[in-house]
């Protein structure tokens, strides 16, 4: 299938990328750099652009017929998202909308979005399951869930069909560990750890050991890059015959901040410093997914269960590009 994969220099994009071209499918790339990386897009069709240029988005989907597009080019900052709110509704929501538009007009009708376990906001219970209570509670989840709710509106008019996938903590290094993190600046917990351990950062700070969990730290699901993406092209092939899906896509095991520390050491052989400081405004003591939907519908299976294998495929990709990607 010819898809155009919006954020496709950015991490997750980048191994979507690779992946349609590993399962033969003719990616094109589109992305305006202001985040991504040009060499993490390798030698695939790419289109330096900007979501809000409609008139090019348009020219895209025809000059290179696309059937289906995948969508990753969203601000993801949550604190950034408190402080600048305007900057993630423009980029998430508006220039989503101009994106969707431009498919309309096209008469391409499969999407595939990423979305967030931002839109839970603060659970009520764990794990979280796709019916749970949507109540974002910053405006990075609030534009996650904006836009899955612009695309169930257009679906239903005939002309869309969807899949949104709520991620939780995708980390790792996909695509043989060639593809990893490179966040400028870095807020994500296992790289910056990693580059403690690389010397690269003089200690890791935990944010808050006070939390209501077995080790007073935060506790995630953390989801390896390959199979998050394994997971959009089974999204994919399944929008043949539905117009809308959603999944959460987790391992349905949680790490604490500690533990996720405990593993870069054992994986590493190094030691840092580490200093336990306040809690972080808005960080849930404990999200994990329910993802049960995904591997009954989609008949999803994840490979990296243990954390210990997903830190080693990106402390490998770390170590390999000490200073990220060149560009
Ligand atoms: N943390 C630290 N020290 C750090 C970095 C993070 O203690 O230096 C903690 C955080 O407080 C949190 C955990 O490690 O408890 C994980 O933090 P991340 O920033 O790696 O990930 P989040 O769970 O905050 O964020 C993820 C996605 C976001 C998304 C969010 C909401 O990366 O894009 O989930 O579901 F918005």
């Amino acid at each position: 299938m010819r898809v155009l994969v919006c954020g496709g220099a950015g991490y997750i994009g980048s191994n979507m990328m690779a992946q349609l071209l590993a399962e033969g499918h003719e990616p094109v790339v589109f992305d305006n750099l202001s985040k991504g990386h040009r060499s993490a897009v390798g030698s695939a069709e790419f289109v330096e652009g900007d979501l809000a240029d409609y008139e090019l988005l348009i020219k895209t989907l025809r000059k290179y017929r696309i059937e289906a597009v995948m969508h990753f080019a969203a601000f993801i900052e949550v604190g950034e998202s408190v402080a600048a709110p305007l900057k993630y509704y423009h980029n998430n929501v508006s220039c989503t909308q101009t994106l969707l538009s431009a498919m309309e007009a096209e008469n391409v009708e499969k999407f595939v979005f990423s979305s967030s376990a931002a839109v839970y906001g603060m659970p009520q219970k764990v794990p979280i399951t796709e019916n749970s209570p949507k109540q974002p509670i910053n405006p990075y989840g609030q534009t996650k869930l904006a836009v899955e709710r612009m695309c169930h509106y257009q679906s239903q008019t005939g002309k869309l069909s969807y899949a949104s996938l709520r991620y939780f903590n995708a980390c790792g290094a996909g695509n043989n560990a060639t593809l990893g993190e490179d966040h400028r600046p870095e807020s994500h917990l296992i790289p910056r750890v990693i580059q403690a351990a690389m010397g690269k950062r003089s200690e890791v700070k935990i944010y808050g050991t006070d939390y209501q969990t077995p080790d007073g730290t935060c506790i995630r699901d953390y989801i390896h890059i390959d199979d998050l993406c394994r997971a959009h092209l089974l999204a994919l092939e399944k929008l043949d015959k539905s117009r809308e899906l959603v999944y959460n896509l987790g391992n349905g095991k949680g790490y604490s901040v500690k533990e996720v520390i405990e593993t870069v050491r054992e994986v590493s052989g190094k030691d840092f410093k580490v200093v336990a400081v306040d809690r972080r405004l808005g960080d849930a003591p404990v999200l994990t997914s329910d993802a049960t939907k995904a591997i009954n519908e989609l008949g999803w299976k994840t490979e990296f269960g243990e954390l210990k294998k997903i830190v080693a495929t990106a402390w490998q990709w770390h170590n390999e590009h000490p200073d990220g990607y060149p560009d």
